[in-house]
């Protein structure tokens, strides 16, 4: 699938669910309400849409959220997803998570063909922990991590930087992920929906970031591509990879190679963009694969160049009606 940028698009984000236990600042209202499970697809719809996708040339699927370890019975889509890892064209099955739930899952998660996860993790401190989520379980998160280290899963952090309340313990997360061999991705906040507070009171730029910590780090760039929007950099002190998600500060669309799919069965082609098209109609009407992949093919036509989502939104309304746990991270 090639859009009319000349973009190859390769990668599938698909959200299972749009609940999650935790409930972070900058992602979701702390009184946040839940699509009625009714509205989800299930299991089987969204191993239908993998499917079509995996046929029309995607060769990397993320399950994401949400929270997707906290979908009841999600298990048995990694398994069937992982299947497809050796007689389809598909290369990576793989996660986003925010880590609570991984000492349920991992050796499971290992056991379906996935070999790596990136776990949102923004502080290493427990007070911060709460300010950030709103919950208190940080030690959940470290028991998972540790439990994903022994099932000999990849570990990537993910962290959004927040001006005031985690920016001062960068350096602290460099060196543990050091000594624990992690690699970390530090990003930038997004103006997606509307949360309680308003972004424009944590966001800071990572170029000014990336500019404090070459003080103290030897940054040396890479070329390394994930084929996602991540610039990366190895520290060599700490003989890590970081990437930096600079959604805000420096535009990456023009090597976007992703698609997504929420947990209803909406398309969403750009993160920072409200068009969608809907597959769950085609879905639920029985109709055949090749309606589904006739809007597969649509979605890749309606692509849009690029998000349009700026720092100015942070102080205002956001100009994207969901959140983040709606379209997937
Ligand atoms: N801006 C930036 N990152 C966000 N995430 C959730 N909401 C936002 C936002 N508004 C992050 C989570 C997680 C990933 C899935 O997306 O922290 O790392
Ligand atoms: Fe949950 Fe991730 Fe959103 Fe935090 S950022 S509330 S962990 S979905």
């Amino acid at each position: 699938m090639i859009d009319q940028f000349g973009r190859k698009i390769t990668y599938l984000r698909l959200s299972v669910t749009d609940r999650c236990n935790f409930r972070c600042t900058y992602c979701m209202s702390e009184d946040v309400s839940f699509l009625p499970k009714k509205d989800l697809l299930t299991l089987e719809e969204l191993e239908i849409i993998c499917s079509v996708f995996i046929n029309k040339g995607i060769k990397k699927i993320r399950i994401s959220g949400g929270e997707p370890l906290v979908r009841k019975n999600i298990i048995q889509l990694f398994e069937r997803l992982g299947k497809k890892l050796n007689n389809s064209n598909l290369d990576e099955l793989t996660l986003t998570t925010n880590g609570s739930q991984l000492k349920k899952y991992s050796s499971y998660l290992y056991d379906a063909g996935v070999r790596r996860v990136n776990i949102s993790l923004d502080t290493l401190d427990e007070k911060k922990f709460h300010l950030i989520t709103k919950k208190n379980n940080i030690l959940s998160v470290f028991e998972g991590i540790k439990a994903a280290q022994n099932s000999k899963l990849k570990i990537k952090i993910n962290t959004v930087v927040l001006k005031g309340i985690n920016d001062d313990e960068i350096d602290d997360l460099i060196l543990w992920c050091g000594e624990n061999k992690f690699d970390l991705t530090l990003i930038e906040t997004m103006p997606l929906g509307d949360t309680d507070i308003l972004r424009s009171t944590n966001y800071l730029s990572l170029s000014k970031v990336k500019k404090e910590l070459m003080k103290r780090w030897t940054l040396e760039d890479i070329n390394f591509s994930s084929g996602g929007p991540a610039k990366y950099s190895i520290i060599k002190e700490a003989n890590i990879k970081l990437g930096m998600i600079t959604p805000m500060s420096n535009n990456f669309c023009s090597g976007c190679n992703r698609i997504r799919v929420t947990c209803t069965g909406k398309i969403y082609m750009c993160l920072g963009q409200n068009n969608s098209i809907d597959l769950k109609k085609a879905l639920r009407s029985k109709q055949s694969y090749r309606s589904l992949e006739n809007l597969i093919d649509q979605s890749i036509i309606e692509k849009p160049k690029k998000h349009n989502f700026t720092t100015a939104e942070f102080s205002g309304s956001s100009i994207i009606e969901r959140t983040m746990n709606i379209t997937g991270g």
